[in-house]
């Protein structure tokens, strides 16, 4: 095994407000300022990513959006953000088109794959962060991976829709991607005081055993805010309970990274 290739990682959960691109934003920061070269793509054309790491739309020129239409190589679409390290693919509204253009195109499910290409040995990280649907946009995500992580917001309707979702990353193993595995389930905007949240939690251990990261991200209204500064929550206010959890879950991934080793 190719040690030095990057760890590629997909956030995906085709329920929405789960919190996938918070943690595409805010991971990606954390880990880049523990010392990791890191890629955050923004394969959503809602392009909250975009935003949340600085990137004006009015100023991008190429885009996820070329990049998969194979319009341009992927390094020319590449932005630097205000944090050392870390490098976005910035997407536009342009790339809804894309899920419909691609329909009759070859290979379209492996397309950002091919584009990554050697860039991932560039990296220590790649963090994919992908829409609430599970089209061909997701499709692309997981096939380009070797993880799939999924965030779960702590509430009653959590669980709906995970067995598809499931279903969805066999597929992908099975025809495309035989290296993707879970490597965890994040809860995001946990609240420990409530009862549900906790009740959530347990149900979503029996689920996924063995497969819950150890940290929770706790609603935190700073994560909120942070992206209309366009900064992630570790330069907006680093003291602040969302800052202090995204950082320690990139600890926790480097644990891990390291235990595995
Ligand atoms: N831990 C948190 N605490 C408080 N607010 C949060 C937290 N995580 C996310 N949010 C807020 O919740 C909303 C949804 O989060 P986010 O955009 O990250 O979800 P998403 O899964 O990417 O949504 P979509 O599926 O629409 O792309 C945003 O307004 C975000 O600022
Ligand atoms: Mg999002």
């Amino acid at each position: 095994m190719n040690i030095s290739a990057s760890r590629v990682i997909a956030l995906v959960n085709q329920k929405g407000g789960v919190g996938k691109s918070t943690t595409a934003v805010n991971l990606g920061a954390a880990l880049a300022v523990l010392g990791q070269s890191v890629l955050v793509i923004d394969d959503d054309p809602q392009g909250n990513t975009t935003t949340g790491l600085g990137v004006e739309k009015s100023t991008i020129g190429a885009s996820v959006y070329d990049v998969l239409m194979g319009r341009v190589h992927i390094a020319e679409a590449l932005r630097a953000t205000e944090i050392e390290r870390l490098q976005l693919v910035p997407a536009t509204i342009s790339l809804a088109g894309a899920e419909i253009e691609l329909v009759s195109e070859l290979s379209r499910e492996t397309r950002l794959r091919e584009a990554l290409g050697s860039l991932t040995d560039a990296y220590d990280y790649i963090v994919i962060d992908s829409p609430p649907s599970l089209g061909l946009l997701t499709i692309n995500a997981l096939v380009a991976a070797n993880e799939a992580m999924i965030p779960v917001q702590a509430e009653y309707y959590a669980l709906e829709g995970l067995s598809q979702l499931t279903h969805v990353i066999n597929r992908v193993r099975e025809a495309l991607n035989p290296g993707l595995h879970v490597s965890g389930v994040l809860v995001t905007m946990y609240d420990g005081r409530t009862r549900l949240a906790v009740e959530v939690l347990a149900e979503l251990e029996r689920y996924f055993p063995q497969q819950i990261f150890k940290t929770q991200i706790p609603r935190n209204v700073r994560l909120s805010e942070a992206p209309s500064f366009g900064k992630p929550v570790i330069l907006f206010d680093p003291k602040s309970r969302g800052a202090q959890a995204y950082m320690s879950l990139a600890r926790e991934m480097l644990e891990l990274a390291s235990v595995h080793a």
